[in-house]
């Protein structure tokens, strides 16, 4: 792999600017730094081997031990995107698959492997940018009580380098991919399609996602379609 400084310090990685560090409180929040001091630019991805302060969603706590990987991606876009995570959790079982891992997707996001967790996704939007934090389990996993998790070093032994590099070229295959193929893929690999499953503490039937990126639930005979919130399976 050949890596080039830039002169605004990080490194050139294909496209991509990277910016990395050992520790640091949070990659996300660092992202949110960079756009605020208008020091962002689109495809900026910062990286570290450890966080102190990591977030996942719903405010919960992402524990970040050495060893996993940690990358907040900073694109620019012209308009919020809800179809934007699908091809986001695309990439990551993409990515897992080409390690030999057979990963399987929750909606909206979240990456299980044997039913366990691996990988986690936060969306974030600044400004004109959105902030897509990706936490994959690689070394370690911690000890949750909302789920069970899992790691890759349970299926293969990579770094966090290794898994980076796959994962920047998955993004961007998927991210510019017609939504029609994002959708068909998703759908391949999401978990409960035509399922019962618990949403907001109802029974539903999961019947998959529409053209605009909602989710479709049936309710005996009404159909629902949503863009957030989580599900129970
Ligand atoms: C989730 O709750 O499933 C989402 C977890 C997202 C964690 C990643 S790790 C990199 C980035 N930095 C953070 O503080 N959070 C995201």
């Amino acid at each position: 792999m050949i890596l080039f400084l830039t002169k605004t310090g990080g490194i050139k990685l294909g496209a991509y600017k990277l910016i990395s560090f050992d520790k640091i409180p949070s990659t996300q929040d660092y992202a949110h730094d960079l756009i605020a001091q208008r020091k962002a630019t689109d495809k900026t991805v910062v990286t570290a081997l450890a966080q102190s302060a990591g977030r996942g969603r719903y405010k919960r706590t992402w524990v970040s031990h050495h060893g996993n990987l940690y990358a907040s991606f900073i694109y620019k876009i012209a308009e919020r995107d809800p179809r934007l995570s699908y091809a986001v959790a695309v990439a990551i079982a993409e990515t897992l698959i080409s390690f030999g891992i057979r990963p399987q997707i929750k909606w909206p996001n979240d990456v299980l492997v044997d039913g366990k967790k691996i990988s986690g996704v936060l969306i974030e939007y600044a400004q004109n940018f959105v902030i897509v934090g990706i936490g994959i389990n690689i070394k370690t996993c911690p000890t949750v009580k909302e789920y069970q998790t899992t790691k890759m070093k349970n299926y293969t032994d990579v770094t966090p380098e290794e898994v980076l590099s796959v994962l920047m070229k998955k993004l961007d295959k998927w991210r510019g991919a017609n939504f029609y193929s994002v959708r068909e893929r998703w759908m391949d690999l999401a978990i409960c399609i035509n399922k019962m499953i618990r949403y907001q503490g109802k029974d539903a039937e999961l019947i998959g996602i529409n053209e605009d990126g909602a989710l479709v639930l049936r309710f005996d005979t009404r159909y629902v379609l949503t863009y957030g919130d989580e599900i129970s399976i």
